[in-house]
């Protein structure tokens, strides 16, 4: 056992309870806690979660710290506190933020996100990287979530924290999400551990469909099927959550995720300007390349004839322009 390790996480988990005491009882938590609930969050989710409130002051944290004989530069290195530019001494790092504690797979607390309240920049300031807290191997809720993922051998990759929040209270209790970086291959070997299914439930708008798309092929590579769980208008889950109600999200959303190969064909269609037939012919040329990475002769089948049925392409052009798309794939 490494004794700075254990000394950090002690701290991490110390600081998780002070910043909910501070959210849940005193008058310095007040506007985060009308913030929260604002935004839909009961105070048993709020308890669930652990969430909590960094006050708007330098040293609440610092001094909490000091009184319990924890070295200050060591939580320097944890990101609880920064150091003073003179070097005088340190400050709490997160002031004025919504906390989310950030979990090991042992539940430990090994880093928080902190989201500031209203339009404060950055919208979120996570804990540096450090020996305790590896952005590209943790995933969000992972140890909350990881029974029932086992249980179904799928799991839910949403694109914040607050997605995650709120579709647990809908229901969804194997979702996930990572921290605000892009999903690195190692996040999807470890999740392939647990299951062999994957929904992608990105953000509804531009950015959260081009994620997807660079998702796709990183869970297909880690050997798991994958589907997209596509959101209304732009949004995001929690915002769907919030305007259509949790039963509306889990009907529409969550039970009709569509193939990674259907969602492909949406996003290319999206990108092409189908009333020019510059457009449509190239859409069409993509939407093959696209069914012939289909392993299943059947299945390529299934979209060449929706491809057939909608556009006036003739299913035996179809199928050779396929066939040529994965003779030179052999
Ligand atoms: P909330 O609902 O309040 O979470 O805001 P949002 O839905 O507008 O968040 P957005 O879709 O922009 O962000 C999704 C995820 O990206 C967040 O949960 C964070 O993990 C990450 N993220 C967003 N903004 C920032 C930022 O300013 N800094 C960092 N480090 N991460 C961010
Ligand atoms: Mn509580
Ligand atoms: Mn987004
Ligand atoms: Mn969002
Ligand atoms: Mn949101």
């Amino acid at each position: 056992a490494d004794p700075n390790r254990d000394k950090q996480i002690e701290a991490h988990e110390l600081a998780a309870k002070l910043y909910h005491y501070l959210l849940m009882n005193t008058e310095q938590g007040r506007s985060a806690l009308s913030y929260l609930r604002d935004r839909g969050m009961s105070d048993r989710l709020i308890d669930q979660f652990s969430i909590g409130y960094a006050p708007e002051s330098w040293d609440t944290l610092a001094r909490f710290l000091e009184s319990r004989q924890f070295a200050l530069p060591l939580m320097e290195k944890g990101g609880l506190l920064s150091a003073k530019q003179d070097g005088s001494g340190y400050v709490d790092r997160f002031r004025g933020r919504v906390m989310f504690p950030i979990w090991n797979r042992d539940g430990k607390v090994i880093a928080f996100a902190g989201r500031a309240l209203g339009d404060g920049q950055p919208k979120y300031l996570n804990s540096p990287e450090s020996p305790l807290f590896t952005k590209s191997r943790t995933l969000y809720n992972f140890n909350n979530a990881r029974p029932d993922i086992r249980k179904r051998r799928k799991v839910v990759l949403f694109e914040g924290y607050m997605d995650v929040i709120k579709s647990w209270s809908a229901g969804v209790h194997n979702g996930i999400a990572t921290m605000g970086t892009a999903l690195t291959d190692e996040h999807a070997v470890i999740l392939s551990r647990s299951a062999e299914e994957v929904i992608i439930c990105y953000d509804g708008d531009n950015a959260g469909r081009a994620a997807a798309m660079k998702a796709i092929p990183m869970f297909e590579k880690a050997g798991m099927t994958v589907s997209v769980a596509m959101l209304p208008g732009g949004m995001d889950p929690d915002e769907t959550i919030d305007a259509y109600g949790p039963d509306a999200f889990l009907r529409d959303v969550m039970d009709h995720p569509v193939s990674a190969v259907k969602f492909k064909l949406i996003y290319s269609r999206k990108n092409h300007m189908l009333e020019e037939d510059e457009g449509l012919r190239k859409y069409l040329l993509e939407a093959a390349r696209i069914i012939a990475e289909v392993p299943s002769a059947m299945e390529r089948e299934v979209y060449m004839k929706e491809l057939h049925r909608e556009f006036e392409v003739s299913l035996d052009s179809l199928k050779q322009d396929v066939h040529a798309v994965r003779e030179t794939m052999q």
